[in-house]
């Protein structure tokens, strides 16, 4: 047996994991699976065991999944061909497929997730998707037939309203067929499709790939209770001219409180303004639904606007642009409005007057009349 094919474990990981295909002819030779066909509907059946059966075709509808637990009968009154069940994580219920991971051992044993066995009739497929996590693809029993995609995918090309992302169009720029004991090694983002010709049972030795956010979630859910919490503290203020305004040297104290290092400056910047904005209430307030023009007339005539009390305001000035942020939403403006950003932000009654010298009232305009749209402004009468 020659999981690799020849080649080195380093040479593996250095020009193929994560980055690109690689088709391994026999990795597996003779292997013979320590699971049946039919001990795979067995399982699939239990309450413990999470499975699924795909049908492309002679469903309610195409691609139609179920979740297990099964019965028998939704075996025996699937079609003879274009569907496929699968099991996953039967290394925790089959010890010789827990053995079974041991061999990749190039990998560390914590990135690997779990293996999966897919039975599939003639024709059964899972629909070409693409995986955000590395997987082998052990063919144990049977033939089929994979075919691959190296190009970049956007939303769109995806079925909608369909808990299985399948590729709605899919062209293979490579294919092979996979003979029991052939084995293909797909990098995360590589669409793929794997077709049976004939009963096929297929392995997925897939590895575990947590997220940003399932990491950050976790750690903090953890550490709540482990480390104190700590309040944003700021003994080093110093006099702001401008106190609506918040300055990168705070950023840099909440990044740091945060624990967060290499996080993209300007995306920050952008969710904190948003975040210590965000309103805490509702508004009770309903403004007169005016046209943009009547709106205007209406406060050359009043001469004031009113800031709702709920409403916080702030801006960060970056090179040519500043960000405004009103009760959590970012409107970015040329650095032109500066001086009204910091007018609105330190004034909750908005004179006219000033409003116009500091901006002419077409450049002006827009912005105002959102504000006043969306209730963040009014005409105390
Ligand atoms: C299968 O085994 O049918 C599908 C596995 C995959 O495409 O990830
Ligand atoms: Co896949």
């Amino acid at each position: 047996m020659q999981l690799l094919g020849g080649i080195s474990r380093e040479k593996f990981l250095k020009e193929y994991w994560q980055k690109k295909p690689l088709l391994i002819r026999q990795a597996f030779s003779d292997y013979q699976s320590p699971v049946s066909p039919e001990e795979l509907g067995g399982l699939a059946c239990e309450e413990e065991v999470e499975s699924r059966i795909i049908q492309e075709k002679g469903g309610e509808q195409a691609w139609q999944l179920r979740h297990g637990p099964f019965i028998e009968s939704d075996f025996t009154s699937l079609p003879e061909t274009h569907w496929t069940l699968l099991v996953q994580s039967v290394d925790h219920h089959v010890p010789e497929l827990a053995c079974l991971l041991d061999k990749f051992d190039f990998i560390p044993t914590w990135r690997i997730d779990d293996l999966m066995i897919s039975f599939a009739q003639a024709q059964g497929s899972v629909g070409p998707h693409i995986d955000n996590y590395d997987v082998f693809l052990l063919q144990v029993q049977g033939e089929r037939h994979w075919y691959i995609n190296e190009n970049d995918y956007a939303d769109d090309d995806f079925i909608k309203d369909s808990e299985l992302r399948i590729l709605k169009e899919f062209e293979s720029t490579q294919d092979w067929l996979l003979e029991p004991g052939d084995m293909l090694y797909l990098p995360p983002g590589v669409a793929h499709h794997g077709v049976a010709v004939d009963d096929c049972l297929t392995f997925s030795i897939g590895f575990r790939a947590p997220t940003r956010n399932e990491l950050l979630i976790a750690y903090t859910e953890k550490n709540d209770d482990a480390i104190a919490d700590a309040f944003y503290s700021d003994p080093d203020l110093s006099l702001q001219t401008s106190p609506g305004e918040i300055k990168k040297e705070h950023i840099d104290i909440v990044q740091a409180l945060m624990r967060l290092s290499n996080v993209d400056k300007d995306e920050f910047s952008s969710w904190f303004g948003c975040f210590i904005t965000e309103k805490t209430n509702e508004l009770e307030h309903e403004n007169k639904e005016f046209g943009e023009h009547e709106f205007w007339e209406q406060y050359k005539h009043f001469g004031k606007l009113t800031r709702n009390g709920y409403i916080r305001l702030s801006y960060i000035g970056n090179n040519e642009s500043i960000s405004l942020f009103v009760a959590g939403e970012e409107f970015v403006l040329s650095d032109s409005y500066l001086s009204l950003a910091r007018y609105l932000c330190e004034n909750h009654s908005v004179d006219y007057n000033r409003v116009i010298q500091y901006c002419d009232e077409t450049a002006a305009s827009e912005l105002l009349f959102k504000l006043y749209n969306n209730n963040y402004l009014f005409f105390d009468e």
